[in-house]
């Protein structure tokens, strides 16, 4: 009798290791097979966080020297390329060049970095000029005078099929770093 219910409970024990060890395989094949689309998404949109895309801005060759015969900076009007992991979509940006040759070309960021307006070049004074606190800057982005903690924000370039291209980013405004928060 003792040892009937000896052999009930270790068939007991032994179905419900089955049962334990069956519901565990299961559950770590099934988070492998999520995992692995998941993994792969992750690492596939640090890729292209890291691989930020350029966007064309125009050829060398057609921008003005923005120092002779007149010294003015060029303002060019692209299409941004925005790329996350699914999407690739373009939206109107611009972006200011001062072009002292083909070789030597400075793009900066339309936004002031005092607290973020669009400034614009003033024809008179040969100065960039921010319209929300009068910040002033050189034609090669100095600040002349006004709040603005820094000088104009540069983008990094490159020159491809002689044409240039534009990294867009975005910066943190109010302080005397140049911090990126965005592109
Ligand atoms: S935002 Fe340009 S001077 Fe304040």
């Amino acid at each position: 009798m003792e040892v009937d219910n000896n052999t009930n409970e270790k068939k007991s024990i032994s179905r419900r290791s089955f049962v334990k060890i069956t519901t565990l395989s299961l559950a770590a094949a099934t988070s492998f097979i999520l995992g692995i689309p998941l993994v792969e998404s992750l690492t596939s949109s640090v890729k292209k966080i890291s691989n930020r895309v350029f966007s064309k801005l125009a050829p060398v060759k057609s921008i003005p020297n923005s120092f002779t015969p007149v010294k003015k900076p060029d303002k060019i009007h692209f299409d941004k390329i925005e790329e996350d992991a699914f999407l690739r979509t373009e939206k109107q940006e611009d972006v200011w060049v001062a072009k002292k040759s083909d070789n030597d070309l400075t793009t900066f960021s339309p936004i002031c970095p005092h607290l973020g307006c669009r400034y614009n070049w003033n024809e008179e004074q040969k100065l960039f000029i921010c319209p929300c606190h009068n910040s002033v800057f050189t034609i090669d982005g100095k600040v002349v005078s006004g709040p603005a903690p820094r000088g104009l924000d540069t983008l990094p370039t490159k020159i491809e099929d002689k044409t240039l291209y534009v990294l867009y980013e975005k910066f943190e405004v109010g302080i005397p770093e140049k911090i990126v928060i965005g592109h």
